[in-house]
């Protein structure tokens, strides 16, 4: 197979190596699926305008955020199921962020025991946290988060009700995994996933079996088989979470200026800019598109992250031109984990961040700091 060099050629093996229905739970998105496509046109409308003649001998994509230097604007974004695409698949994409120096967010729904992300990959680790109900059960999932040392937590809030995600539906993919035949037959013909699954055995919500937790711990083991999340959420909940959690709390899935100002003023430390990869809302706007109003109505008093359709360096460079300091990865870094495990995220990693370098020396921009507002301009419709 020829050398993969761009974040599709990887999505190509991603597909090849999965079975059909694991690679739809990855790839899918709700309903229609236009807010997926609309996430990539979006990022296509906007353009970079270069300055020259500007001494680009070095560039240095190093950036500092909420109390870390990292080796580039990016993160791993928190994806549940990963020991389904490759086994452990939680600890190889924690690795590779932490060998790169960029942090890497893990997933109430991981399939690998939060312990072992510091101790096993070391690096900043975030902690993403669904509250579904027993509250009791968030507190202990705090807890252990903080004990086990994560430097941050991060609240996914645009899942109120899960997306309606047609392929799965059609697929029949449901949790726990039943063996259907036809589940049976897209193994067979995947024989490398296949065994991957046989040697890691099929995974589990590692972080729910808590004998301690007792029938919380089943309660909201159900609850995340049928992605119900705890519908009575609001601003008093997150003033909750603040009083579990004394590190800083990003705030994942705003989409609107006025929950982004309000979500300050509840004391979180980041905002992240999400329609979670077109998965929930497939009416919503595309993310790159809301990202302006919202570093406007936040002012610089919080940082803001963004994600959803990134797939060139040259795009995370766009984000970082409308104000974004960051950009989490989702789908691009589970592509390279389908590939390759660990090596396919570090290799994910690495082809973005010298497109990232390439696109900063094409435009003039020596460092972060340098990629500003003035080098990005929407296409006129
Ligand atoms: C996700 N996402 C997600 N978000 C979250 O807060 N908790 C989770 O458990 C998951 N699980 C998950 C699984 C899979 C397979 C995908 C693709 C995504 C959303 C994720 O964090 C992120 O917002 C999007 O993936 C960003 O869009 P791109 O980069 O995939 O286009």
């Amino acid at each position: 197979m020829s050398e993969a060099i761009n974040i599709d050629d990887f999505r190509i093996r991603a597909r090849q190596r999965l079975p059909r229905v694991v690679f739809d739970y990855l790839e899918g998105a709700a309903e229609d699926e236009s807010c997926l496509r609309r996430n990539r046109q979006a990022l296509e409308a906007w353009h970079l305008r270069p300055s020259v003649l500007r001494n680009t001998a070095t560039v240095d994509t190093s950036v500092e955020l909420l109390g870390h230097r990292f080796a580039l604007p990016l993160a791993i974004a928190p994806t549940g199921l990963n020991g389904l695409i490759w086994p452990d698949g939680d600890v190889a994409l924690a690795r590779a962020a932490g060998k790169a120096n960029i942090p890497f967010a893990m997933s109430t729904a991981s399939n690998a025991r939060l312990e072992r992300i510091p101790v096993e990959a070391g690096g900043v680790n975030w902690y993403q946290l669904y509250v579904m109900g027993a509250r009791d059960l968030a507190e202990r999932m705090m807890r252990r988060a903080s004990d086990a040392g994560f430097a941050a937590l991060l609240v996914t809030v645009d899942v109120p009700v899960s997306g309606h995600r047609e392929r799965d539906l059609r697929n029949g993919f449901r949790l726990p995994l039943r063996y259907t035949p036809k589940l049976i037959c897209d193994a067979a013909l995947h024989p490398r996933w296949l065994f991957g699954l046989l040697r890691g055995g099929t995974p589990t919500f590692a972080n729910l079996s808590d004998p301690q937790a007792g029938p919380a711990s089943a309660q909201t083991h159900a609850a995340l088989l049928s992605r119900a999340m705890d519908r009575t959420l609001d601003w008093a909940s997150l003033d909750w979470v603040r009083r579990h959690w004394s590190r800083p709390v990003l705030l994942k899935g705003v989409l609107d200026p006025e929950d982004a100002r309000r979500a300050i003023d509840h004391g979180v430390d980041a905002i992240i800019v999400s329609n979670h990869g077109g998965r929930q809302l497939d009416a919503a706007q595309a993310t790159i598109d809301v990202l302006p109003e919202i570093i406007a109505a936040v002012k610089d008093r919080v940082p803001v992250l963004v994600d959803s359709g990134f797939r060139r360096g040259s795009e995370v460079v766009k984000a970082l031109a409308l104000g974004a300091k960051a950009v989490l990865l989702g789908r691009a870094a589970l592509y390279g984990l389908a590939a390759a495990g660990a090596t396919g995220v570090a290799e994910v990693i690495r082809i973005l961040s010298e497109e990232m370098v390439r696109t900063m020396t094409l435009i003039g921009a020596r460092s972060i700091a340098e990629i500003t507002p003035d080098r990005v301009v929407r296409a006129s419709a």
